[in-house]
């Protein structure tokens, strides 16, 4: 998509937010930085063309689907839908619209996702895939280890078994290695992709990710 497929004002509102968004996610951790919110963008942008998603929408959710993660505001999930609508409401952003981008903001999480999803959009459906398809493939193993350090996390430890069927709480509080977050989250997003777009893509970098494992186990045993 062009910038100019959009009016003035949108564009306008479109610089705003991303210099709101640019400055609260500034020091954040590297994988959920401004450069992820960025790629999330891209790769909406592509899908909504696909699957005939308006533009506009889908590029103020991109940008704002994180500008408040609930992990580092005391597991607050409420923050960061309150304060983009504040931010679009001071952009005089039509009603209708930014409702329709709070409720994406709101329904999209992964860890929401594990309860029941209650809002369905053509909308919600690109942004979503775009976000998961950036924790898949290379960029979705750079993201995971450097999650794992921040955290300091060990990268794999063979006696920790993944766990399936986490409840959101279990999810939130997992301390297990790195290579387990595969298991438990990496490699079942796949499965989860709303899109028939999403889904070509995430093919390629899921068999990415089985074939990143399968070398990783074959350097630990010393082949
Ligand atoms: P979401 O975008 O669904 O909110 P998260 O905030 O849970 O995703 O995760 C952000 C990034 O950090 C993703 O790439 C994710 O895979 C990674 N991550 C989250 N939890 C872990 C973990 N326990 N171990 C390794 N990486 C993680
Ligand atoms: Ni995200």
């Amino acid at each position: 998509m062009k910038k100019n497929d959009f009016t003035e004002g949108q564009q306008r509102v479109l610089r705003q937010v991303e210099a709101f968004v640019k400055e609260q996610l500034a020091g954040a951790e590297g994988g959920h930085d401004w450069w992820h919110v960025a790629r999330v963008r891209n790769t909406a942008r592509t899908l909504a063309k696909l699957e005939a998603a308006d533009a506009y929408v889908t590029e103020l959710a991109a940008l704002l689907h994180d500008v408040a993660d609930a992990k580092f505001y005391g597991g607050d999930e409420e923050k960061g839908p309150q304060m983009a609508g504040a931010f679009l409401t001071s952009q005089q952003v039509a009603p209708e619209v930014r409702e329709h981008v709070l409720n994406i903001i709101r329904h999209m999480s992964f860890k929401n996702s594990l309860e029941k999803l209650s809002f369905y959009s053509a909308e919600m459906a690109v942004v979503q895939d775009a976000d998961r398809l950036d924790a898949m493939g290379a960029i979705g193993i750079a993201r995971a280890f450097n999650y794992g350090g921040y955290k300091n996390r060990p990268l794999y430890d063979p006696a920790v078994k993944p766990r399936q069927q986490m409840t959101k709480e279990e999810y939130k509080s997992s301390e297990a290695p790195t290579i387990n977050h595969f298991y438990e989250k990496l490699l079942l997003l796949k499965e989860k992709m709303n899109t028939a777009a999403g889904r070509a893509m995430a093919e390629q970098r899921h068999d990415f990710m089985v074939q990143f494992l399968e070398q990783f186990y074959k350097e630990w045993e010393g082949e």
